[in-house]
């Protein structure tokens, strides 16, 4: 009776610890991601330049609203539209459309957050 009570106490410690491990893996990561974004947001805006200005201070086209000031999530909900194919404010969203077609949800998010804070 005493080895079954023994052992268990092992197998419990053995699992307290094989979940300590996997928490702290978990963080790494989660603490790796916000700043590989911040490098790929700008990398992704490049090609973004030429139409809507290094800071984003042009009118694209002269059609599009200045983005430059606009939050994050505005930008993200923008983009996610034109890649649907559903957003099209100033008759030119098929454009927009193939510029964000490559691009992933975290790509829009991270590229949407880099354009939020250009000054
Ligand atoms: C060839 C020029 C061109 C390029 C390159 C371009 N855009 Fe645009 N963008 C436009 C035009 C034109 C519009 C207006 C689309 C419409 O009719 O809704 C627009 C609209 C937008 C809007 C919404 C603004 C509004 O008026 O509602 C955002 C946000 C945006 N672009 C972000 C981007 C991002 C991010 C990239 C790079 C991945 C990019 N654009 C690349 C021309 C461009």
């Amino acid at each position: 009776m005493k080895k079954i009570a023994l052992s268990l106490i092992f197998a419990s410690a053995a699992l307290m610890a094989s979940e300590a491990n996997a928490t702290t893996e978990t963080k790494a990561v989660a603490t790796a991601a916000p700043a590989a974004n911040a490098a790929n947001g700008e990398a992704l805006y490049k090609k973004c330049v030429g139409c809507h200005g290094a800071k984003a201070e042009n009118k694209a086209l002269g059609k599009s609203d200045i983005i430059a000031g606009w939050d994050a999530a505005k930008i993200e909900e923008a983009l996610k539209g034109y890649k649907a194919g559903t957003r099209n404010v100033h008759t030119m969203g098929a454009l927009m459309k193939g510029q964000v077609a490559s691009y992933s949800d975290a790509d829009i998010k991270a590229v949407a957050e880099y354009i939020s804070k250009l000054k």
